[in-house]
């Protein structure tokens, strides 16, 4: 009798998934924002098992520190067991369990490239077979078309007999539409004595996981199937087609769940949402508008139309109208957009404003401040309630090294201020539209450029004679 109290589950990601045609290594292409063995193992990390096995193999180099990575942002332990040779899936849970002290509990296997699989759904397969007391539980999926997967054999009873490849099947066989979706749970004890009489006696000279349910069968074990409530969720990723179905599936499922815990999405076909992002109650995301990372974006906020935010923080009602955003902060009430380019390290006050065209960067913008157009601010500090000036740059760059540029509380710059860093505008100071600061301004000054205006009367008659400029000049002065 198992012991329900224990679990193991193991992993399969060896695989050369040749259809990708990529450098990168299947389960380490991404859709929602994470990679596909990432989700495989926080699907399989929801079953808190006693022990988690991650098989690689293929391209190890490349999965063994993603395997490494996911566990310290999972917190949680995931042992790794090297597939030298993919001699099959039998032969990858052979060695998967290496990996782990002999137990008698119950092993889940299942596969790096089933991203949309869920922990409850694990668990539902996890639970009818231990209820069942079960030595195999199959998940099943029904498909019209069940080309290229393996077939489950049912005896006349109705119980299941066994897995057929594709490749091993008869005609007869290649009908039925219930398959193998390559995850299992197995008593733990029955799966170590089948794994040692499996052989690759087969179409493809492999070792195959799925044989062990006809082993178990033949010593007249009980073997069972559970049909998956939702195929959908075991949909397999071997190309970038079934990759942008998977993405677009997931994206579904989280656009779904932001608009069920009351945010109005407009057009839930383009917006995109990460899994890790959180959303509030009352935000409205308006069209082609895509959150990704571990952005978070607060109650009655209005994002988009065509906005990218990644890693983001937006505040309580706050507007966000096309922009690009990343690891920045937006506070409450602020405003920001259209055609707005917010980089890393920007904190905008609450009430805020970063307007059209405006590019920020490292900047710290205090609450209620404003800089609403055609500017680009970085390595800046301001203070609350300043005003920036229409297309004011803060040169924070002398060819070599960064400067930064501080301003007050309740200044008014004019238009076309260049800050050239490192420079300290005092509170309540101003400047004079078109001023090149170089110099810091004290509290309550008004720095204005050196250099009065001068007027040559006459001069575009003169020197451009015959053009519409000096026609109209021409009679201005008749007027
Ligand atoms: C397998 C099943 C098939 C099922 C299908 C579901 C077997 C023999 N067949 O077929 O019944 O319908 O999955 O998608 O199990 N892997 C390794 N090492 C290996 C071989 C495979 O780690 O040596 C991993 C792969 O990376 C992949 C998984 O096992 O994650 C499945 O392998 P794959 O080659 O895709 O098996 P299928 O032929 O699709
Ligand atoms: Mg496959």
């Amino acid at each position: 009798m198992a012991n329900h109290s224990e679990r193991a589950v193991v992993v399969l990601a060896a695989g050369a998934g040749t259809r990708m045609k990529s450098d990168r290594q299947k389960t380490l292409h991404e859709i929602g924002g994470r990679s596909l063995l990432s989700h495989s193992l926080h699907a399989a990390a929801g079953v808190h098992p006693t022990y988690l096995v991650a098989v690689v193999g293929h391209q190890r180099d490349q999965v063994s520190p993603e395997v490494e990575h996911i566990a310290e942002q999972m917190q949680v332990e995931i042992r790794q067991a090297i597939q030298e040779e993919q001699n099959g899936t039998g032969h990858a849970v052979q060695i998967g369990l290496t990996a782990i002290p002999e137990f008698n509990g119950t092993v889940v296997v299942t596969n790096g490239d089933v991203p949309l699989l869920t922990a409850e759904t694990i668990e539902a397969l996890v639970d009818k077979h231990e209820r069942e007391a079960a030595a195999v539980t199959v998940l099943s999926l029904e498909f019209e078309n069940p080309t290229g997967y393996g077939r489950i054999i049912r005896d006349q009873t109705g119980d299941v007999r066994e897995i057929v490849e594709e490749k091993d099947a008869n005609d007869e066989q290649r009908k039925v539409k219930e398959v193998n979706s390559g995850v299992f749970a197995f008593d733990g004890a029955v799966l170590r004595d089948a794994l040692t009489r499996i052989t690759s006696d087969n179409a493809q000279g492999e070792l195959y996981i799925t044989d062990v349910l006809g082993i178990a069968r033949g010593d007249g074990k009980k073997v069972a199937a559970f049909l998956a409530p939702d195929a959908r969720e075991l949909a397999g990723v071997n190309d970038r087609v079934q990759l942008a179905e998977a993405g677009k599936e997931l994206n579904r499922r989280l656009v779904e769940r932001a608009m069920r815990d009351g945010a109005t999405v407009i057009d839930p076909a383009t917006t995109w949402i990460g899994v890790d992002v959180e959303i509030g109650r009352d935000v409205i995301i308006h069209p082609n508008t895509q959150l990704w990372g571990s952005t978070v974006i607060g109650d009655g906020a209005v994002i988009g139309p065509d906005t990218t935010l990644t890693d983001m923080e937006v505040g309580a009602r706050a507007k966000v109208v096309r922009t690009q955003g990343e690891l920045g902060v937006i506070g409450e009430e602020a405003s920001v957009g259209p055609f707005t380019y917010i980089r890393p390290g920007t904190e905008l006050g609450a009430r805020g404003k970063l307007g059209g065209f405006v590019e920020s960067k490292n900047a710290k913008i205090g609450e209620g401040s404003k800089v609403p157009h055609l500017t680009y601010i970085g390595d800046a500090t301001v203070g609350v309630e300043s005003n920036i000036g229409a297309s004011s740059v803060f040169a924070n760059y002398d060819g070599v090294k960064k400067h930064h540029t501080t301003i007050g509380d309740y200044c008014r710059t004019g238009s076309d201020t260049m800050f050239v860093a490192p420079v300290t505008v005092g509170d309540g100071a101003y400047t004079g539209a078109g001023t090149v600061v170089t110099q810091d301004v004290p509290a309550g000054a008004l720095a204005i450029k050196e250099g009065r205006q001068r007027n040559i009367e006459g001069w575009v008659e003169e020197n451009r004679p015959g053009t519409d400029a000096a026609e109209a000049a021409k009679q201005a002065r008749e007027k």
